[in-house]
């Protein structure tokens, strides 16, 4: 069976990383078509459009998609994107590896960040001039289903510890219902866990990462904390993402198309790589999806390793080694 994978580069180091990816997946025993398409700063000041109409139907189409990062316009291109695929989890995995100079070397969590609402549901306005709102949208219906996807995670992934994450204390009516919904989920589930303010759970996690496993958090609170946990790790050139809907999902590192460095061929690609892995998972190929994570693991401890790890290699050494591992 061919899977059409929809490839969308982006800008920046996305042109960089994704080819990265695509090579590590040709590499492997499972048949794909590639199919590319353009968004992000780059087209947009060609068409007008960052996301043209031709990219969402690709992706609408492909069974999955796998994205680099955008620029500027990355909020026009990835927030209509995860909607075009019905994304309602995005899964942030955030894991220390041997071998690399972590600031808390015994991380392993994950963040399970509601996709479609919270503040980042597009709902602002300039009221008068000077004074600006936002509307921020919680629903139970989207609350329960990031619960469940969290819980599911968490069994199908191994991890004991699940922490909601919240601000209920403040926010009461919109995070009391996030919070009272992923609860009544865990108590219907009679899953064990754990409620966190998210102010709070920000400082717990730097001090003692290992006391957490899956996070289940609105939208901005997953976006900070995650970035947050890229931090402990060795930074964005490690995390990489899945946008998870029922039906369709997109893969794409936490990072952005770092224009500090773009250009330079030395950009990190272990967040894009270990991306595919997500990818080859929710085809089902979970052994190939193993395989890549070892490889992008041992050529993490052992180099070559791009700047921003403390290396002097480039993106194409470091992707070289880990075809050389598979
Ligand atoms: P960024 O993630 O692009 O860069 C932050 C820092 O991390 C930079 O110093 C960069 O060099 C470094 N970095 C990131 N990925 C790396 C990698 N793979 N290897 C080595 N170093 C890496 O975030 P920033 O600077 O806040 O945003 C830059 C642009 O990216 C902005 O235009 C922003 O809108 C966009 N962006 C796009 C995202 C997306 O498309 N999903 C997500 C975040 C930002
Ligand atoms: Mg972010």
């Amino acid at each position: 069976m061919t899977h059409q994978i929809a490839v969308i580069p982006g800008d920046g180091i996305g042109q960089e990383v994704t080819p990265a990816a695509v090579d590590v997946l040709n590499a492997l025993d499972v048949e794909f078509e590639f199919v590319e398409g353009e968004a992000g700063d780059a087209v947009k000041e060609e068409t007008g459009e960052a996301l043209p109409q031709e990219t969402r139907d690709l992706a609408a189409e492909s069974d999955a998609t796998l994205f680099g990062a955008a620029g500027e316009t990355a909020a026009d291109v990835i927030l209509p994107l995860r909607e075009v695929v019905g994304s309602f989890a995005n899964v942030r995995p955030a894991v220390s590896y041997p071998g690399l100079d972590a600031v808390q070397p015994d991380t392993d969590l994950v963040f399970v960040r509601e996709n479609t609402e919270g503040v980042y549901s597009g709902i602002e306005s300039e009221i008068a001039d000077g004074v600006t709102t936002l509307t921020r949208v919680i629903t139970e219906e989207a609350s329960r289903d990031i619960a469940e996807f969290g819980f599911d995670y968490a069994e199908e992934n191994g991890y004991d510890d699940v922490t909601i994450a919240h601000k209920a204390n403040v926010m009461r009516t919109t995070d009391g219902e996030f919070l009272d919904a992923a609860e009544a989920v865990a108590e219907e589930r009679g899953a064990d866990y754990d409620t966190a303010l998210m102010d709070a759970l920000a400082m717990h996690l730097i001090m003692h990462p290992e006391d957490y496993g899956v996070i289940i958090c609105p939208n901005l609170a997953g976006d900070v904390l995650s970035d947050l946990a890229a931090g402990l790790v060795g930074g964005l050139g490690l995390l990489p993402s899945a946008n998870v809907g029922p039906d369709n999902a997109l893969f794409e590192p936490v990072h952005g198309s770092a224009p500090d460095i773009a250009g330079e061929g030395v950009a990190n690609p272990s967040a894009m790589i270990l991306s595919a892995a997500m990818l080859l998972d929710h085809l089902g190929y979970d052994d190939e999806g193993d395989r890549v994570r070892d490889a992008v693991e041992a050529v993490l401890d052992e180099g070559p390793r791009t700047p921003d790890l403390g290396g002097d290699a480039s993106t194409e050494d470091v992707t070289q080694a880990v075809l050389d591992r598979l």
